[in-house]
């Protein structure tokens, strides 16, 4: 079940957003789609769950291609996209929402799968059936990104696109939504993850894709990519060379005294270990 893009072109009228984008994502990986504002992210994945179509260029899944197909059935085939900006019914309550992601398969009669699914979804998100009567509305922010993502894993993907899932999101519940994305993909399902997070994406994907104005612009294994200097320099690097602080005012002062000099090598001297990752446990 290999997802497939090959010089996808999109527009907006006449604006250009893609230029030829090629990727793939083979079964069970997760992949993950990096850049800045504007990249050109959120266009490929609206271009791949059928929400645009494309001017130019192919999209195959699972031996199949679904080029300008419909959204639903691309859905239906089990290409499930959690949008960006959540689209929950605010005044549904929690697990309402969820039976909705899976309102194509209750249409084909499949009450009881869906019921199951139902059930393990709330094992993975255990806060989710706390909150199974509360109006989704009322949910915080991390809460309404998990029934997200909970309401695409009702419709039973095969692989799931995600955007940004960690926008917005404080860093708390940024580390727990990694980890059950980890676990999404222990179970066996296949992500495809657009983050402008980079460190982040790039410590639990398995490959990744840089993008810049429409083009991807490098790619590789998630390991070759956070050690690449270039990428270091232009995604990576603040937050890293940001964590060399003195301890001790004397410290501080002899700091003050050589940063004028000393600083600009700093910034450039690569990863390091920020301490992000330790208690995801
Ligand atoms: N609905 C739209 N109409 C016109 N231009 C758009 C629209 N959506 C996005 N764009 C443009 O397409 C480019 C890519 O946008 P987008 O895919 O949203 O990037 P990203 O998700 O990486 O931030 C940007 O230049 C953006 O301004
Ligand atoms: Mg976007």
């Amino acid at each position: 079940m290999r997802l497939e893009v090959e010089n996808l072109e999109v527009a907006y009228g006449p604006v250009r957003a893609l230029h030829g984008v090629s990727l793939h994502v083979d079964p069970g990986e997760m992949v993950a789609v990096i850049g800045a504002n504007g990249a050109g992210k959120t266009t490929l994945l609206r271009a791949i769950s059928g929400l645009l179509s494309p001017k130019a260029g192919r999209i195959r899944f699972d031996g199949r291609e679904i080029t300008g197909w419909p959204p639903e059935r691309i859905v239906a085939l089990g290409l499930v996209q959690i949008p960006e900006r959540r689209q929950l019914f605010d005044s549904m309550s929690v697990e309402d929402n969820l039976r909705l992601g899976a309102y194509l398969r209750l249409r084909r009669g499949e009450r009881k799968a869906v019921e199951e699914d139902l059930q393990r979804v709330f094992e993975i998100f255990p806060r989710l059936r706390e909150r199974r009567r509360q109006m989704a509305g009322t949910l915080s922010g991390g809460e309404q990104q998990m029934l997200a993502i909970g309401r695409g894993l009702m419709a039973r993907p095969r692989m799931l696109l995600l955007d940004e899932p960690s926008l917005g999101l404080a860093p708390l519940l940024v580390q727990e939504l990694f980890r059950i994305l980890r676990v999404l993909r222990e179970q066996g399902l296949t992500l495809l993850l657009v983050e402008q997070n980079a460190r982040q994406a790039l410590r639990v994907a398995d490959r990744a894709y840089v993008m810049e104005t429409g083009r991807v612009v490098r790619e590789g294994t998630a390991a070759k990519l956070l050690a690449d200097p270039v990428l270091q320099a232009a995604y990576l690097g603040g937050s890293s060379a940001l964590r060399v602080h003195p301890s001790s005012p004397t410290e501080v002062a002899v700091h003050a005294r050589s940063s004028r000099t000393a600083a600009s090598g700093d910034a450039a001297v690569g990863e390091h270990r920020d301490g992000g990752d330790d208690a995801s446990g």
